[in-house]
């Protein structure tokens, strides 16, 4: 699966990750600014942000009632459709590819 994170500036980076990795795991690990992570993936923290593009909304997990209230916390505005945490969102069959808009800030 790959992961494309897009910069507030407009700057792509696009990750390769093996099924299973979460998009704030493949953040943290690989050194892309602009995702915390802070609290390791447990949907406690809301330091992993992202905003999904529309077209990738659809093969999502239903979000859990922890990521749901997280989102309530975020440093930049939700998005009501968008808004996601990236430790929730794990790469795999039913998620190939996806492509995510950082935030302009995680604190
Ligand atoms: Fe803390 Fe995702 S890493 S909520």
């Amino acid at each position: 699966p790959s992961i494309t994170y897009v910069h507030p500036n407009g700057d792509e980076q696009v990750i390769e990750v093996v099924p299973g990795t979460s998009v704030m795991r493949a953040a943290v690990t690989n050194g892309v600014d602009g995702i915390v992570g802070e609290c390791g993936g447990q949907a406690m923290c809301a330091t992993c942000h992202v905003y999904v593009r529309d077209e990738f909304l659809a093969a999502l997990a239903p979000m859990n009632d922890d990521e749901e209230e997280m989102l309530e916390e975020t440093a930049a505005p939700r998005d009501e459709e968008r808004s996601r945490l990236g430790c929730q969102l794990k790469m795999g069959s039913r998620l190939e590819s996806i492509v995510v808009d950082l935030p302009s800030m995680q604190v």
